[in-house]
């Protein structure tokens, strides 16, 4: 059976965690393919708000298999505490979760390196949510990184060792004051370790290939968003994956003619945490507005979110680079209450006006285009069927479907499990 893929298409946090958690049900397994802790997707149900950072958004669902792939990197200490929660509501993860044996770890070290590399960068920082992201990849593919598959051998705490100490010389050339106990972090990450050992360590890709011949289903879910890519996305502001349907298949193992569906979930609306060039960003009123009604705030760092107007020429790239073929927008309540709306559908750049995403949107390069909407007032958050919606969202609706020639199949009005509209 085909496996389909779900990835955000903006700059992350579009609500894929959400609407994993609301499709689960239709699927045997859900599967991380890339990212790592530096994810963080937002569930809501009976009135409880869930934060999944490295587990797969399926976990609260009884019959489903969480599968934690090979793209993706694991800090044990991260993954134990999210453990840890998951045991204090009862869930029983043990039989449903498992995870790859060719996933990266994350050390302490790493989470040291990155803190070094974004204080040397000064101004030009990345923005990092500083969870040893970059760094872990750069082990893995400068070919000196460890796997989840390491801990099983003998030797693997004298490789744990050589590394952090190549780390320890390396943070030291950075030349920027860190405090920090490695000994005290290295009791913590041992401690983490041993419970990561405790669980189901597979050989994924032969997993996956199997379950595929049985017939069972697969979600591939992905974290960050198009625009987050490493080779698509804003670079360098940008995190270190491909977090678009070509990193599904080197992070699970599948091969590109057996992906299904390719479900693209976007906010009606942009938003973007950390640094990086965002042709839509709003300034004004209008962007505090989107800011406090949506409270766009990071799941995982807190950090306030730049929120601006949905950019479509972005948007349309993002489907083109990932194949999508069913759009879902989320956050349609937030926009309830402006007056007008607009939407960035080309950029005025070096004096031309392309509809296509250029090599480089630094703001000095590039204005956006808008075509204006009107808004509506309406509260959509009690609303459940289609029907229901106000007209001027419905002709927002239909523009995009028609700028971007695919369907939108679900409607978004809120952040609980039951405030989904299906189309
Ligand atoms: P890193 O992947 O933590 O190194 O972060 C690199 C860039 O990606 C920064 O701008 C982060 O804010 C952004 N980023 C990383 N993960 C996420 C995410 O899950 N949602 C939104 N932005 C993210």
């Amino acid at each position: 059976m085909a496996v389909d893929l779900l990835l955000g298409l903006q700059w992350g946090d579009e609500g894929k965690g959400k609407i994993v958690d609301v499709l689960t049900s239709k699927y045997n397994i859900i599967a991380r393919f890339q990212g790592g802790p530096n994810a963080g997707h937002t569930l809501v149900f009976n009135g409880k708000k869930h934060v999944l950072h490295t587990i797969p958004s399926g976990i609260f669902h009884d019959n489903a298999i969480n599968l934690v792939g090979n793209g993706v990197v694991i800090d044990p200490v991260i993954f134990k505490k999210e453990l840890d929660k998951l045991e204090e509501q009862q869930i029983d993860y043990r039989k449903s979760l498992l995870i790859s044996r060719k996933a990266h770890i994350i050390l302490p070290t790493h989470r040291l390196l990155d803190a070094a590399s974004e204080a040397s960068k000064g101004k030009a920082k990345i923005g990092s949510t500083l969870k040893g992201i970059g760094p872990t990849y750069m082990d893995k593919t400068g070919r000196n990184g460890l796997r989840i598959g390491d801990l099983e051998l003998s030797d693997w705490k004298e490789r744990y060792r050589s590394l952090a100490d190549k780390h320890e010389s390396m943070i030291s050339y950075y030349g920027v004051e860190l405090e920090y106990d490695l000994n005290e972090l290295e009791t913590e990450f041992f401690k983490a370790v041993e419970v990561l050992k405790s669980l189901q360590l597979i050989d994924s890709e032969e997993y996956i290939h199997q379950a595929q011949k049985a017939g069972k289903s697969i979600l591939a879910e992905g974290a960050q968003g198009s625009l987050l890519d490493i080779d698509f996305g804003t670079y360098p502001f940008v995190t270190s994956s491909n977090t678009t349907a070509a990193g599904a298949c080197t992070g699970l193992g599948v091969a590109p003619n057996q992906i299904g569906d390719v479900f693209g979930i976007f906010k009606a609306y942009t938003t973007r945490v950390g640094s990086g060039p965002f042709p839509t960003e709003l300034f004004d009123e209008d962007g505090e507005t989107m800011s406090r009604v949506g409270n766009e705030f990071g799941a995982t760092t807190g950090r306030a979110r730049r929120c601006g107007w949905l950019d479509l020429v972005a948007l349309k790239y993002a489907c083109q680079v990932n194949g999508v073929t069913q759009l879902m927008m989320m956050k349609g309540d937030v926009l309830s209450g402006f007056k007008t709306l607009k939407v960035c559908t080309a950029y005025k750049y070096k004096g031309e006006t392309i509809t296509h995403l250029p090599y480089n949107i630094e703001p000095e390069n590039l204005e956006p285009v808008y075509t204006e909407f009107n808004g509506w007032n309406e509260d959509l958050t009690e609303m459940s069927e289609s029907a229901q919606l106000p007209k001027a969202l419905n002709d927002y609706i239909a523009f995009l479907e028609k700028e971007l020639e695919i369907p939108i199949t679900i409607v978004s009005v809120g952040p609980d499990r039951k405030q989904t509209i299906f189309r």
